[in-house]
């Protein structure tokens, strides 16, 4: 038995689906980046962490991997638009190719605020990979180099996006259909 509720949660992009996908998008990483020079995945805590660990297993390059904390929802499902800055990287990115490595490009606020950030610290150059973008919320425009899935507006969860903290831990993305959390 499942801990989560199948009646009420839909699956959207089955693990298959996300599993194949990855794949692609490794491969063209590792195409771009040949030969490049040094190229750090950042992930952007903590709804990255289960694409960045899959991504990063398809890239076939010696890639350095770093992590970086972000709050803009707390528990709520709607952006206050106020990013913060919850940790930082643990080494310096000048000179250094980095790929920022986010779950979902929602409003695009978080991913505005961190390329903004960023460019700050003198990169060779920065890109960006999202396994999800839902173009229907956007307030403003960012570049997503490599996306996995264009969603519509519905607000999704597992394979690291979570729902007040819990179902992360799906190998999917679902989508909750019924009223009430599917827990
Ligand atoms: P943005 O700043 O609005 O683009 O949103 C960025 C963050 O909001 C993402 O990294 C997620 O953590 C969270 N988020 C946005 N949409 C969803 C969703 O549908 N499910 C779960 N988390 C979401």
């Amino acid at each position: 038995m499942p801990f989560y509720d199948e009646k009420s949660l839909d699956v959207m992009i089955d693990a298959d689906q996300i599993a194949a996908r990855v794949a692609e998008l490794g491969a063209e990483i590792t195409d771009a980046y040949r030969d490049r020079g040094e190229l750090v995945l950042v992930g952007v805590l903590k709804g990255s962490f289960v694409f960045l660990a899959d991504l990063a297993r398809a890239v076939d390059l010696p890639v350095d991997i770093d992590f970086l904390g972000v709050s803009s929802y707390g528990d709520a499902e709607e952006s206050s638009g106020v990013v913060r800055l919850t940790r930082d990287l643990s080494r310096p990115i000048e000179g250094k190719h980095v790929i920022l490595v986010e779950d979902i490009v929602d409003t695009g606020l978080t991913m505005q605020y961190l390329l903004d950030m960023f460019a700050t610290r003198k990169p060779a150059s920065i890109e960006v990979a999202s396994l999800l973008h839902k173009p229907a919320r956007s307030k403003v425009d960012v570049p997503i180099h490599y996306l996995g899935f264009t969603i519509e507006d519905a607000f999704v969860v597992g394979y690291g996006l979570d729902m007040g903290g819990k179902l992360r831990n799906l190998p999917f993305i679902g989508v909750n259909r019924a009223e009430g959390r599917p827990w």
